[in-house]
């Protein structure tokens, strides 16, 4: 009967009523209450004049909801299993630190953990033996996205910068700034929208820069003042593959330089008496480190992994320690594709100073090229943490890395996605800490992939760090280096570019 009569009363004389003197007046924050996703917030109210509001019944309701609240003080208890949602996520607290609480009749509620079904009306209504009332708050929320991730892919002479960023609420804007003026970027996506299982939003956008201005280009997105995220990159210099301008010409260049490298191989018993500036004028043109394939062999060292340093229980090695991936115990815990970070293992040598180079082989005979797995360098005192964003250049680990989903991207602030076309079977890395940089180099077509700059505090040894992902057919291989290639058997020069260290 009483519930009948409140709820009349609420829809014809709104929420307050005003009674007679000993009666209890509901006073809630006017202002509507700002959340953020997933936090936790307080809807104030307190009862006016101060009353002692122990012995009063509380009832948190959301709109229609008023026999299933979501928290109901009852004989001086508290339940709040009533409903489902939440379960867990509703308490009586204090609307401010100085507030005696119940007492002092502050009935204001908690909630934690807040999402898109919290958005709207709460109801609290007091009762007591001679009087009830009840008013209203209103609760808003934002959620703050992702960073914006960043993806490449050149063109004819340009490059195609998406620029994508999820969880966000309500929908963000985004704006993309360069910071040269001649940056023409006539050519781009308004943002398109997406929502999320959940509610969030994503946002998306590209442009289209000349890859022949260099440039530094931002991706802002925003929902205000405070609330926004933005990520950098520096095209033209930084470029991944900088001079990507023309691909026929690179390809055939590539080509070019392939030839004579195997011409190289053919008559390298005569390299001595030849001169060396023929080869590397042919690659010079188009490789933008100014490498060779040769110098960097001469830097090899021979890697041996540290199986006893991993989780043996889930990867499998061969006898020489240079081949792993992933056994039947990991395919029971991991589903699917993609590299679980603790599935990493890095080899027994540490590095601090000079060059060294290795390779890496993705392809072996009779089974599919692999297509997740992880190939860089950790700082030798790293730990596997259960958080992906542990994996950053902050925390010590820089990588070149493949899943299926995502493809090939090294894992820079922000996150680098490369060109789609660079399917390597034989990845070269070139550690230089002459140069502070960690490069990588498809080994197949002689080509540079990516280069990435190490920060590391000084003297900090690296170890070259592995991942075999999960779900391939085919192992992760240290290629024992020029060996395999056009090299005679027990040819001197071979131990040459294994030095061990
Ligand atoms: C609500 O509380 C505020 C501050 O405590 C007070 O100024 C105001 O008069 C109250 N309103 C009512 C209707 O009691
Ligand atoms: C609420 O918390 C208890 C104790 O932490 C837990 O056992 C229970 O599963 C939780 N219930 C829900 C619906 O989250
Ligand atoms: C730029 O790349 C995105 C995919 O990353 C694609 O959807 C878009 O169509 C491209 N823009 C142009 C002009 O090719
Ligand atoms: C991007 O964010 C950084 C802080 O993370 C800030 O210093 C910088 O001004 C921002 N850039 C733009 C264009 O908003």
């Amino acid at each position: 009967m009483k519930e009948t009569f409140v709820c009349f009363c609420l829809v014809f004389f709104g929420a307050r009523l005003v009674m007679a003197s000993d009666t209890i007046t509901v006073n809630c924050s006017k202002n509507i209450i700002m959340g953020k996703y997933g936090s936790s917030v307080v809807l104030p109210c307190w009862l006016t004049p101060v009353t002692d509001a122990e012995n009063l019944e509380i009832r948190w309701y959301r709109p229609d909801q008023f026999k299933n609240p979501l928290l109901l003080y009852q004989n001086r208890k508290v339940i709040t299993d009533l409903v489902e949602m939440y379960i867990n996520r509703s308490s009586l607290t204090l609307r401010n630190p100085q507030s005696a609480g119940l007492k002092q009749g502050d009935v204001s509620l908690r909630l934690d953990n807040i999402g898109l079904s919290d958005i709207g009306i709460f109801h609290c209504y007091v009762s007591g033996d001679k009087s009830y009332n009840s008013n209203t708050v209103k609760l808003s929320l934002t959620a703050l996205g992702s960073f914006p991730h960043l993806s490449l892919e050149h063109r004819h002479d340009s490059v195609n910068l998406s620029c994508s960023s999820c969880g966000w609420f309500p929908k963000p804007s985004l704006l993309w700034k360069s910071t040269n003026e001649k940056g023409d970027l006539s050519e781009r996506q308004s943002p398109i929208y997406s929502e999320q299982e959940n509610g969030l939003f994503c946002i998306y956008s590209w442009v289209i820069l000349s890859s022949s201005v260099s440039n530094s280009m931002t991706c802002l997105v925003t929902l205000s003042e405070d609330e926004k995220r933005n990520v950098s990159l520096e095209i033209g210099a930084g470029l991944p593959v900088e001079n990507s301008g023309v691909w026929k010409i690179l390809f055939t260049l590539a080509l070019l330089c392939v030839l004579a490298l195997v011409g190289i191989f053919l008559f390298r018993f005569y390299r001595k008496y030849k001169s060396k500036s023929e080869y590397k004028e042919v690659c010079r043109d188009e490789q933008p480190n100014d490498f060779s394939m040769e110098e960097l062999w001469k830097e090899t060292v021979n890697i041996i992994l540290d199986k006893e340093s991993c989780k043996k229980e889930f990867l499998s090695f061969n006898k020489q320690d240079d081949a792993v991936r992933d056994n039947d115990e990991a395919a029971k815990i991991y589903k699917g594709f993609g590299f679980p970070y603790e599935l990493c293992v890095h080899g027994r040598n540490k590095f601090s100073s000079g060059r060294a180079y290795w390779e890496v082989g993705l392809k072996q005979t009779n089974v599919p090229c692999k297509k997740s797995w992880l190939i860089g360098v950790a700082k030798a005192s790293y730990t596997i943490s259960n958080n992906k964003e542990d994996f950053s250049p902050g925390k010590g680990f820089w990588f070149l890395c493949s899943d299926p989903e995502n493809g090939l991207h090294v894992n820079t602030e922000p996150e680098i996605v490369l060109p789609k076309n660079i399917t390597p079977e034989s990845i070269g890395v070139l550690l230089d800490f002459s140069k502070s940089e960690l490069s990588f180099y498809n080994v197949t077509d002689s080509a540079h992939i990516f280069t990435m700059k190490i920060k590391r505090n000084s003297q900090e040894e690296l170890v070259p760090l592995f991942n075999p992902g999960i779900g391939d057919k085919a192992p992760l291989k240290i290629n024992p280096l020029r060996k395999i290639q056009a090299e005679p058997e027990g040819n001197a020069s071979g131990s040459d570019a294994n030095q061990h260290v």
